[in-house]
């Protein structure tokens, strides 16, 4: 009766939940780190100063490798929730991770995230799992369960209450859990309803439950104890008191759920964004599962970057499907690396399982030009995160272990772009005169000197199908269009003009009192029908951006603007926007342009190129590596393009690889380049300069 009790509790749903929000709001800049001492409140919390901002923002020693203890709760289980409150990092990134340890018998009671899908993998033991649907058209709460194996895979869609239970009489369980909020929450349902302050009305309860106010009355009685569950189970209670504080958000990269799931229907000949959606009445408990082996090694001597990503996305486990987040297994071989690589779509957040890593991220462009380079050595258990749309690597350094980790990202369908393969290895080539001004060697020195740049492009096809399971998974990027909204938070108001000078530091900028916005705000003499002056710049041209930073009306409006111009034969290197789509216009002359997909199905980066005239428009999509170049001998060219964000970020590739601050170690850079360590650090040693104003 009691347990059963847990399903009539579902019926409440409809009372009590909290569906489906949408998630996180969206980054405005590269990282916004949790300023926890501010006593501003905003939506999330503000940002640190990023002078202060430094690499140990991003990780925990989370010990996530470690039994917990069980002993003490009364539901057998203890959750060991990594969010933004312990690691500040996350702020803005729509992400999290958890351990769950279970004793024997002990169970994850169920719950609620009010704004979060959980993807949970299985490291030790046996699951029972399930999940209710909220009332169908039929009236109906479906329960959907399953019980899950070492390695198995199961995703909880957003809001829906769910629970996990370990049927064993003698074994603990252990799970890691990924949730697509930076701030997932918690309802305990047995807590929430028959333990809040002050308790629900018996009247109310025992007509919901359409049982007697008696019954009722026991069970509240159970309270005090449910609340000792709740503080004892449970480090998520101990988080959750900010969720009354910051309130829910707006935005995120993938598409918001608009009912309880959409699992992928793969078969339909319907194109949308993501996937159609199958029937209801055809979807069952397995559409949520995936007996993915994520316990197993996997085979890291195949592969010349000596690693091994098992991805699993919406193409493999279709229930993900407008869910915003999958999950993947890393493999290291000794030495071995995932090369640098970004994700278009998405955050990553990963935890080691085995051995030590040494990983890094650089940072977009700043305001002083400089590609800034974060760096850590990670142990088992230590939590890290990377994020959204910025190069980053992983990197085993022990000559004679390997390592492993299981990571979380943000988005159904995160996308990777492996730089050198999506550089040097596109289908077809990115022409030469590009490269070789982009990474400031002449020609004939990428030939000679450098020769397995250029001319081993043939190599990077097979480090491409050999390193990394990313690429037979992304397969169907191209098809399913790329799932970014709008990057940027939606206005809750006409407008919040920047206020610069504000101290407080958030997501974007804090909005001047709407007193003292005039006309100007909106306005600048930005002089974009000037030439602009390419001599100056190795790469021979000169980008004008007006961003948030220059134009302070733009302040959460998603959109900015940029003039560029190109000296004859310059060009606008190969960089991605981390935070948005770009459109452009020719105005004066001729622009050769492209753009490279992320790893296709075939293991390729699909270059598609356009020669553009004067009065022509192309589109660059959200994070992909593109570039502009001037084929004329003599006439310069002008473009305007607007881009999808108040502050879209550029990432120079040849700067953010070879020119950061500090430099990436070249043992990473060596392997990933599939070039000698000299060569790598002749690169590193060349000025890399920024074309942007
Ligand atoms: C969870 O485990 C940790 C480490 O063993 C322990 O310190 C903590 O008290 C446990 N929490 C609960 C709620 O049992
Ligand atoms: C909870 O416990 C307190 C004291 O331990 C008691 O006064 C109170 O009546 C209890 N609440 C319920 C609902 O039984
Ligand atoms: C990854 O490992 C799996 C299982 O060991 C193996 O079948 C697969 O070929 C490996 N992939 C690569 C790219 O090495
Ligand atoms: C771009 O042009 C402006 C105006 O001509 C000039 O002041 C600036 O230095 C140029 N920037 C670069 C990077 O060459």
């Amino acid at each position: 009766m009691a347990a059963s009790n847990f399903f009539l509790l579902t019926a409440f749903i409809a009372l009590v939940a909290t569906q489906a929000m949408a998630s996180d709001p969206s980054p405005l800049q590269d990282f916004c780190v949790a300023d926890k001492h501010s006593p501003v409140r905003v939506n999330g919390l503000p940002c640190k100063d990023a002078k202060d901002v430094s690499v140990d923002d991003f990780f925990l020693a989370a010990n996530l490798d470690k039994p917990m203890d069980t002993t003490k709760s009364k539901a057998g289980s203890n959750v060991t929730l990594i969010n933004v409150m312990k690691l500040a990092g996350l702020n803005t990134l729509s992400i999290s991770m958890a351990r769950i340890d279970y004793a024997p018998k002990g169970q994850n009671p169920p719950h609620t995230h009010p704004r979060a899908t959980e993807i949970l993998t299985v490291l030790e033991g046996s699951l029972y799992v399930g999940f209710v649907t909220s009332n169908q058209a039929n009236r109906e709460n479906k329960l959907f369960t399953k019980t899950l194996n070492k390695g198995d895979v199961f995703v909880f869609p957003q809001g829906l209450i769910h629970f996990q239970f370990n049927p064993s009489y003698d074994k603990p369980a252990v799970a890691i859990a990924a949730l697509s909020s930076q701030n997932p929450g918690a309802i305990t349902i047995a807590n929430a309803v028959f333990g809040s302050h002050p308790p629900i009305s018996d009247d109310v309860l025992a007509k919901a439950f359409q049982v007697d106010k008696k019954a009722i009355d026991w069970l509240q009685a159970q309270s005090n104890s449910s609340i000792n569950l709740n503080m004892a189970s449970s480090n998520f209670f101990l988080l959750i008191p900010l969720i009354a504080l910051v309130t829910t958000q707006a935005m995120a990269s993938d598409p918001s759920p608009l009912q309880d799931f959409c699992v992928a229907d793969k078969n339909s000949p319907v194109r949308v964004n993501g996937f159609p959606c199958k029937d209801a009445k055809d979807v069952s408990v397995d559409d949520f599962f995936l007996a993915a082996n994520l316990d197993k090694p996997m085979d890291t001597t195949k592969s010349k970057a000596g690693s091994n990503v098992t991805l699993i996305n919406v193409m493999k486990l279709a229930g993900l499907n407008t869910l915003g987040i999958s999950m993947a297994r890393i493999d290291y071989a000794p030495k071995g690396q995932n090369p640098p690589h970004t994700h278009p779509r998405a955050t990553e957040i990963l935890s080691v399982i085995e051995g030590s890593l040494y990983v890094g991220f650089v940072t977009s462009n700043q305001a002083n030009g400089e590609n800034k380079l974060f760096t850590k050595t990670l142990n088992k258990g230590d939590v890290f995160v990377f994020p959204e749309g910025l190069i980053h690597f992983q990197f085993n350094p022990s000559y004679d272990k390997p390592a492993a980790a299981i990571v979380a990202l943000s988005s159904q369908n995160p996308g990777a772009i492996t730089i050198a393969n999506a550089v040097f290895g596109s289908n077809p080539p990115i022409s030469d005169d590009v490269l070789a001004k982009a990474f400031q060697v002449d020609k004939k020195a990428l030939y000679k000197k450098h020769r397995p740049l250029l001319v081993h492009k043939q190599k990077f096809h097979q480090l491409n199908m050999a390193s990394s399971n990313f690429f037979l998974l992304t397969a169907l990027i191209a098809l399913v269009a790329t799932q970014a909204m709008a990057s940027d938070p939606s206005p809750l108001q006409d407008f919040c003009v920047a206020d610069r000078n504000s101290p407080v530091r958030v997501n974007g900028f804090p909005c001047k009192d709407a007193k003292d916005v005039n006309v100007d705000d909106f306005f600048l003499a930005a002089n974009l029908d000037k030439p602009m002056d390419t001599t100056k710049s190795k790469a021979g041209s000169n980008v004008t951006l007006i961003n948030v930073m220059k134009l302070a009306g733009l302040n959460t409006l998603g959109i900015s603007m940029a003039r560029i111009d190109y000296a004859p034969k310059g060009q606008n290197p190969p960089h991605t926007h981390p935070r948005a789509t770009e459109i452009l216009t020719v105005l004066e002359g001729t622009l050769y342009v492209g753009f490279v997909t992320s790893n296709q199905a075939n293991g390729e980066n699909k270059l598609f190129t356009k020669t553009l005239n004067k009065g022509d428009v192309f589109v660059f999509p959200q994070g992909l590596i593109h570039f502009q170049f001037n084929p004329s001998y003599d006439k310069p060219a002008v473009a305007i393009a607007a881009l999808s964000s108040q502050n879209p970020g550029a990432i120079t590739i040849a700067n953010a690889v070879f020119g950061s601050n500090s430099p990436i170690s070249d043992d990473v850079l060596a392997k990933a380049f599939q070039v000698d360590k000299k060569a790598v650090d002749w690169l590193q040693a060349q000025f890399w300069e920024n074309n942007h104003n």
